[in-house]
């Protein structure tokens, strides 16, 4: 198995934090680039990392706002004179806002959430195309959300939402990463539905530990270590109940 390279962002806490260990318990020899909006908190996240027992795989901390165009390009920049490509783009880090239409900071909210979830998206996926492009394996895992599925809305298979603004930004990303997927069909674009997960996000709400989330990402990278293609291919997936299955969007 060649080694790879894999950026994953929001990676020093929560689901991002976790998908960089049970990626590097599992693929020990790829390197890990930590996409941080603060460079000491990734600095502190490797520190974890290496207390966990992971002291033979290689860490690095990236300076990254993802809602932020000069950072974007500063981070493809020192990624391309450091390791000239990109092998796996794990875009993850998000917000979601707790607001409800009526609330007086209801469109300022929405406009934050949709620039953050999904334009950025767009924004970074189309920024690391070159560096995506000088793979031969070139991924790009979105995390995205059961929230996002209209099936599972229409269905009734979610509660509630807190936050129309995330749940309509999810879907959104989804379709994103398919339009993406037909521009540029050399890249294997998948969207990965990590389920409710003990994080900040949802004031530690979640059912799940962010471990157990990460298990998805953790598939669908072994199983593009299995061919170039991948058995799997472009989808969306989740990780429940011991097997990986596809989420109906
Ligand atoms: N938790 C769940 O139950 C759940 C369920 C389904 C899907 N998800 C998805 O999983 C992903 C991670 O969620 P989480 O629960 O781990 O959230 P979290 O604990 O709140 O972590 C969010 C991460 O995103 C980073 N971030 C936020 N805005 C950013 C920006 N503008 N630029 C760069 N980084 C930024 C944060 O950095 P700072 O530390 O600097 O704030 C943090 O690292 C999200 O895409 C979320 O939608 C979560």
């Amino acid at each position: 198995m060649s080694s790879k390279i894999i950026f994953v962002t929001g990676a020093n806490r929560g689901i991002g934090f976790a998908i960089v260990q049970a990626l590097a318990t599992r693929f020990p020899s790829h390197t890990y680039l930590l996409g941080v909006r603060s460079l000491p908190s990734g600095h502190e996240a490797i520190q974890s990392l290496k207390a966990l027992g992971l002291t033979s795989t290689a860490f690095e901390a990236i300076q990254i706002d993802i809602t932020s165009d000069p950072s974007i390009a500063s981070a493809v920049f020192l990624i391309k004179e450091k390791h000239t490509r990109i092998d796996i783009l794990i875009p993850n880090a998000a917000i979601a806002e707790r607001v409800k239409p009526g609330d007086q900071d209801f469109r300022a909210s929405c406009n934050r959430t949709l620039d953050c979830n999904v334009t950025s998206f767009l924004v970074l996926a189309s920024s690391f195309l070159p560096l995506l492009h000088a793979s031969c394996t070139p991924q790009v895992i979105a995390i995205s959300s059961a929230r996002g599925s209209v099936h599972h809305l229409t269905t009734s298979q979610v509660p509630p939402t807190a936050s129309i603004p995330y749940n309509i930004s999810k879907t959104a990303l989804n379709v994103a990463m398919l339009e993406m997927a037909k521009l540029e069909s050399g890249v294997l674009w998948q969207a990965a539905s990590p389920g409710h997960c003990k994080t900040a996000f949802n004031g530690w709400m979640g059912k799940k530990d962010p471990l157990d989330g990460a298990r998805v990402v953790v598939e669908l990278v072994a199983d593009r270590e299995q061919g170039d293609e991948g058995r799997l291919g472009m989808g969306f997936w989740e990780f429940e109940q011991g097997s990986l299955r596809s989420v109906e969007w």
